[in-house]
């Protein structure tokens, strides 16, 4: 379905998000159909430039990250007839006027600014741009991640960005949401009697959410450094995931009606103690390893590393929702860089049988996985009856595999939450209470680990993380996945 006509105004537009991710995604949906034939897009830098080397850049830079397979010449050349170059100084207002020469002036057409930059240019950016006018009800901006460091700036944030947009113009983009498995767990959880009547205490022991990554921070360790899984994990991505397990059904799918779930589940998250926060929360960083089979450096040693960082590239969380529907389930949360396997996956455990009949059912209770990457798909593990005499159980696999199951072209993150934003659409966007509930309940551990003298845990490259995260969840007797699964 094509989007109605837009300027979509990038900002950042020469940078590396800009060209690795967000140019070969609108070439994905123009190639697709999906953008309107006089929609245009006008890339910002800082440079002066001629629109011939800026196109020169978009083809060494941005062309080698669209698949060869989905290279047309014919769609290449009317994407890049689209783009647009100007160059614009987000610190200094006059310079706007560029940027003013390069939009159109057509009533209700829709304008969107993209704020590919760094957030500490947000309040300029948004502050010039309603200085040249450029800021109109049809107008809509979109803030890239880091958003904030901490409550008080996420605040600050909101509050900058609120000056010059309404909240339905705003939409704060964190790519999670994008992903096709995410929207499947929706479809799972809201499309489905089965499993809704069993997502609750009563039948669930635990959940678990694991975002894992082979690679390190290699070449980004600048902002990495300053950042850390926490913040750069954990509090988006990770706690959107657990929004999504956790949220009552919401009455449709209408933005707000699907936020207001969301934002319940951050209130109800159970505010750490220094206590809990001892029990409850395992700060890792990785040294040298072994990842494939490839030597690798430890994090401080990575290019351009500080030798004596205390920067997180790991962490695991238990957490807890105080509500009737949760209370006494615990939420395992882990995240990190240099692991043994790259992955994005959510473990739902249901409670054993209360009583058994048989007198050869071994334990194992039944389990939902839904895989978010790098395969999308859905196992869930059942009890069978194993052919031949007598009455023995054993477990079995039920396998879903989304890509086999459906063989029509997938979307990307971005490609997705690119069209949601080209048609207004908010659901998979956070709000700004969101935001600020995700940094509330984040806050206790950032000031906890400031206040402390030691370093985060060490774990090897190429493994799971630090035994204190296997500890963490062997306290409540139970394991990570990949530790209670059998060696194969
Ligand atoms: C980003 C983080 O938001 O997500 C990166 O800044 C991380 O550090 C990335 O590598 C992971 O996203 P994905 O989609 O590759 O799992």
């Amino acid at each position: 379905m094509a989007t109605s006509d837009f300027d979509l105004v990038l900002f950042g537009g020469t940078g590396d998000l800009s060209m690795r991710k967000l140019l070969p995604a609108l070439y994905a949906r123009d190639r697709a159909r999906d953008l309107p034939p006089d929609a245009r897009i006008i890339c910002l830098g800082r440079d002066e430039k001629s629109r011939e080397d800026f196109l020169k850049l978009v083809e060494k830079d941005s062309k080698p990250h669209v698949p060869a397979a989905n290279l047309d010449a014919s769609v290449w050349e009317r994407f890049t007839g689209r783009l647009q170059y100007a160059s614009v100084n987000a610190k200094e207002a006059d310079s706007f006027s560029h940027l003013k020469d390069a939009l159109r002036d057509i009533a209700g057409l829709a304008r969107v600014f993209y704020l590919a930059t760094p957030p500490s240019l947000f309040a300029s950016i948004c502050e010039n741009l309603s200085k040249a006018g450029l800021v109109t009800p049809t107008s809509r901006v979109v803030l890239e991640k880091p958003l904030g460091r901490d409550l008080k700036s996420a605040r600050d944030i909101n509050a900058q960005v609120g000056r010059f947009f309404q909240e339905s113009q705003i939409f704060r983009i964190d790519h999670y949401l994008g992903k096709e498995a995410v929207q499947n767990l929706l479809a799972l959880r809201f499309g489905n009697v089965l499993f809704e009547p069993l997502w609750r205490r009563e039948w669930i022991s635990d959940v678990q959410i694991t975002i894992a990554e082979e690679l390190g921070v290699g070449g980004r360790f600048d902002y990495y450094d300053t950042s850390g899984a926490l913040r750069d994990m954990l509090q988006n991505h990770l706690l959107q995931l657990l929004c999504i397990v956790a949220m009552e059904p919401p009455v449709s799918n209408s933005a707000d009606a699907v936020r207001d779930e969301k934002l319940k589940v951050l209130r109800s998250l159970k505010r750490f103690t220094p206590t809990t926060l001892a029990m409850n929360v395992v700060r890792g960083q990785y040294r040298a390893g072994h990842v494939d089979g490839v030597a690798v450096p430890g994090y401080r040693k990575e290019a351009d590393a500080n030798p004596d960082s205390r920067t997180e590239t790991y962490v695991a969380v238990k957490a807890e929702i105080d509500t009737w529907r949760w209370a006494g389930v615990p939420f395992y949360l882990r995240t990190g860089k240099r692991m043994a396997d790259s992955l994005a996956e959510i473990v739902v455990r249901f409670k054993s049988v209360p009583h058994s009949i048989f007198a050869h059912q071994n334990d194992t209770p039944n389990c939902l996985v839904i895989r978010l990457q790098p395969d999308e798909g859905l196992h869930m593990n059942l009890m069978a009856k194993q052919p031949g005499d007598g009455m023995r159980l054993r477990p079995v696999e039920l396998e879903l595999d989304f890509r086999e199951k459906f063989k029509t072209p997938r979307m990307d993150a971005y490609e997705r939450l690119l069209l949601d934003v080209l048609r207004g659409h908010l659901t998979l966007f956070m709000r700004s209470d969101e935001l600020e509930a995700a940094w509330e309940w984040v806050e206790p551990i950032i000031d906890y680990w400031d206040q402390q003298e030691a370093d985060p845990v060490p774990y090897n490259a190429g493994t799971w993380g630090p035994a204190a995260a296997s500890a963490l969840i062997g306290r409540d007797g139970l394991q990570w996945r990949e530790e209670a699964l059998p060696e194969v």
